[in-house]
């Protein structure tokens, strides 16, 4: 079958990520987390001391950016790719909500989004990858063969990310979790650089009355007919 490119975009957790391991992994595709990239950056800028009373430290940041090497590996015996910044596996400390109350400030720096862009490119030439994101259909791949846009309710979004940040063990309220939510929207759609929006020719799915498998089997079927289509 021919290989493509699938592109899912969309709000903070409405799932992007579970549905696009899922279809990789269903196609034999690689999946790329680019989220997981913005918030590799904010880490490094944290642990540099970039964050001042004064704001982002964007100078020292812009300096430094050559210095950031991101890499996806798997763990032996695991099934997911996890995130190396600088050949160190940050897999848990970039879901952390330190991470997520100020990822979004780092991802709407131009420079930052042109260096994570530029290696996003290069991992989808081949094709065979799902990648996942706010920019992938409209400005990373805008020729995709297939691009998704995933949609539900903040309070919905909200309640399943405070149910997994609970189950991995952090100490998070649902309000925090809300507010987290509702800000990066905010600041995601309405920054100069690439805002989140739906391209035109993605295909909407709003998730907020759907369970995971039903997600799933629904996107993994208009998939393989899209594919097959092809020739
Ligand atoms: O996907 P995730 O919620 O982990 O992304 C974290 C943040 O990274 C988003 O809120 C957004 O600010 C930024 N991001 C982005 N462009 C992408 C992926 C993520 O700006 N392609």
């Amino acid at each position: 079958m021919k290989k493509i490119i699938i592109a899912i975009d969309g709000y903070s957790s409405t799932g992007k990520s579970t549905i696009a391991k899922r279809l990789a992994r269903a196609l034999g595709y690689i999946y790329v987390d680019t989220g997981a990239m913005y918030r590799a950056v904010t880490l490094f800028a944290l642990e540099n001391g970039m964050f001042t009373t004064e704001g982002i430290d964007k100078e020292g940041l812009l300096k430094s950016l050559g210095s950031i090497n991101i890499r996806f590996e798997k763990k032996k015996g695991g099934e997911d790719a996890e995130t190396l910044l600088n050949g160190k596996n940050v897999e848990d400390k970039i879901r952390s909500m330190e991470v997520s109350n100020r990822v979004s400030n780092i991802a709407a720096i131009p420079e930052v989004r042109h260096k994570l862009v530029e290696e996003q490119r290069k991992m989808g030439e081949d094709k065979g990858i799902v990648m996942d994101g706010r920019d992938i259909g409209t400005v990373v791949f805008p020729d995709a063969e297939l691009k998704l846009f995933m949609t539900a309710s903040p309070e919905i979004r909200a309640t399943r990310r405070y149910k997994e940040l609970l189950g991995k063990g952090k100490e998070v309220t649902y309000e925090e979790v809300l507010k987290n939510v509702s800000e990066r929207d905010y600041i995601d759609s309405h920054r100069a650089d690439s805002p989140l929006v739906k391209a035109e020719d993605a295909i909407e799915l709003d998730n907020t009355d759907m369970g995971k498998d039903e997600q799933f089997e629904r996107i993994y079927n208009h998939t393989i007919r899209f594919i097959e289509q092809l020739g």
